[in-house]
């Protein structure tokens, strides 16, 4: 995807570190609601350009992870004292355990049940007894609307427009199409525009459910107001304290 990786150095003009804080503060209250004790040590699964990072940073010790070098690189960039690791949330194995796991958005790359499967079997090898998982996907197939979105912001000397295509429910996978017309205005005024195809991974209430009680987990109820609530699907899970 050339988002992540010939575009990278745009991103932060589609989606700008400063429009997550108050999504940032929903998902630390959710991990502290959960959580027995107070958590500290957070591992992010596809942390992509750190927008979350940047705000969760004063509150929890972050790992993040991402398959994007490019994406690690801009992350590194807003997140200096972050450790950053590259790695496919599929099969990363760092040897070691975190108090919360959390997969925001880049959650949508995983296409089938075994690529869900397996990133939240990842989340469950990385948490500890009684540790707690976030995942936060854009819908469930109960709430996936078709439709368009278009943003952008300007940077010091050059500016990004984007057009986003959200497609309806494709008919032999579990995904659904999302088209980018992507404006790029250089330092010098000159605007290009790119094009970036991605496909994103469609699940229902239920078959969540059933994969992350498969993949070990109890699943949590939390009493958190979502600022969010038309915007994404929240899903809270603990791995047992005996498991
Ligand atoms: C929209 S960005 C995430 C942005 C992030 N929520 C933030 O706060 O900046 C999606 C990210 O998912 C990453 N990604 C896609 N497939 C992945 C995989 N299999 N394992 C890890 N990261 C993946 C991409 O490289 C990209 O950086």
């Amino acid at each position: 995807m050339r988002l992540y990786s010939d575009l990278a150095s745009w991103f932060h003009l589609l989606t700008h570190p400063s429009d997550y804080g108050a999504e940032a503060a929903f998902s630390t209250r959710v991990f502290e609601a959960a959580s027995a004790t107070r958590p500290q040590t957070l591992l992010e699964l596809g942390s992509g350009g750190g927008n979350n990072a940047s705000h969760m940073k004063a509150r929890f010790t972050l790992t993040l992870t991402d398959l994007s070098p490019e994406m690690l690189g801009i992350s590194r960039e807003i997140n200096p004292e972050c450790e950053h690791i590259q790695g496919d949330m599929r099969s990363l194995r760092l040897g070691r355990t975190f108090d919360c796991v959390f997969i925001h958005d880049a959650v949508e790359y995983m296409v089938s049940h075994e690529d869900l499967r397996a990133a939240l079997d990842t989340a469950f090898v990385h948490l500890k007894p009684g540790g707690v998982l976030l995942v936060t996907p854009d819908c469930t197939s109960e709430t996936h609307k078709p439709g368009i979105d278009s943003g952008g912001h300007d940077g010091d000397n050059r500016s990004l427009r984007y057009l986003e295509w959200v497609h309806p429910p494709n008919e032999r996978t579990p995904t659904y199409n999302v088209d980018f017309a992507i404006m790029l205005e250089d330092e010098d005024g000159v605007v290009t525009v790119e094009h970036d195809h991605h496909v994103f991974g469609l699940f229902s209430r239920d078959e969540w459910h059933g994969h992350l009680g498969e993949a070990g987990f109890e699943l949590v109820e939390v009493d958190v107001e979502d600022p969010y609530a038309d915007e994404h699907a929240v899903f809270v899970a603990r791995r047992p304290v005996n498991g």
